[in-house]
């Protein structure tokens, strides 16, 4: 196994962190070997707020009380962003539709292969993080305390810094039932509950409800209503 692979099998989200700053020189680095990540087009379609001051962290924290991101050394708000496609569309054509699935696909998988990107190479010189996507359920508050103008969103954020807790990687699902030969293959309930199984054995008594409970908590229900109000507003739906 080489370094890279080594390092990516390594990762486990980290939500504690010292007081200890990210080196300016380290945070260049990371924000640029971010940036490499492929995008749609080569069109870059999303922005990165860099978040250093405690107020804003504590705003946030108001917001969405977890606490990687009051202890976070930096916290990165990935936003997915159409503002500067606008003023090139215009160079060339009246019209400009910003608004569409297909197109917040486009943004969103930008920035999420950005922040992947990003999240590895802190991870690489021996800095920790999180990515914090809860804050979408009050994007119209985050979008507020960061001034996101008209055709941006946030999609995500990652609370960085260094690690001040240590453990165990989380397993996954076995390859086989993500990873198809040839064609999609339907799966059975049966991988369901070995693999809440596996969760438990892997969770112990931190964790109360099962993986499978996560997911009927989540796709149970209809979705929460912020991230689309916010699209709207910001004319991307
Ligand atoms: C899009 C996205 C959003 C996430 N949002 C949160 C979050 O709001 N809070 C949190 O503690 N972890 C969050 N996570 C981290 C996941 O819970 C974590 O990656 C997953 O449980 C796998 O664990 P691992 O990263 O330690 O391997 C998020 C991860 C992703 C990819």
């Amino acid at each position: 196994m080489n370094e890279t692979i080594r390092l990516m099998n390594a990762h486990f989200s980290v939500r504690r962190f010292k007081e200890e700053a990210i080196k300016e020189a380290d945070l260049k680095e990371i924000l640029s070997a971010g940036q490499m990540a492929s995008s749609w087009k080569n069109f870059q379609s999303y922005s990165v707020i860099v978040v250093k001051s405690k107020e804003k962290k504590e705003a946030l924290y108001d917001l969405l009380p977890q606490e990687a991101i009051r202890q976070s050394a930096i916290f990165l708000l990935f936003v997915g962003d159409l503002n500067r496609a606008e003023k090139a569309v215009k160079l060339h054509e009246k019209d400009f539709h910003p608004e569409g699935v297909d197109n917040l696909l486009i943004t969103s998988v930008d920035a999420a292969l950005a922040a992947q990107n990003t999240l590895l190479a802190a991870e690489s010189l021996g800095y920790g993080g999180v990515i914090i996507g809860m804050l979408r359920y009050c994007s119209e508050e985050v979008a507020k305390l960061f001034r996101l103008p008209d055709y941006t969103y946030p999609v995500f954020g990652i609370a960085l810094g260094v690690p001040n807790q240590q453990h165990a990687v989380k397993p996954r699902l076995p390859l086989e039932q993500v990873a198809f030969e040839e064609e999609y293959q339907e799966q059975d309930l049966s991988v369901v509950t070995a693999y809440d199984k596996v969760q438990a054995d892997y969770a112990g008594a931190r964790v109360t409800d099962s993986w499978s409970e996560r997911l009927a908590a989540q796709f149970g229900q209809p979705e929460q209503e912020e991230t689309k109000k916010l699209l709207e507003k910001h004319k991307l739906l």
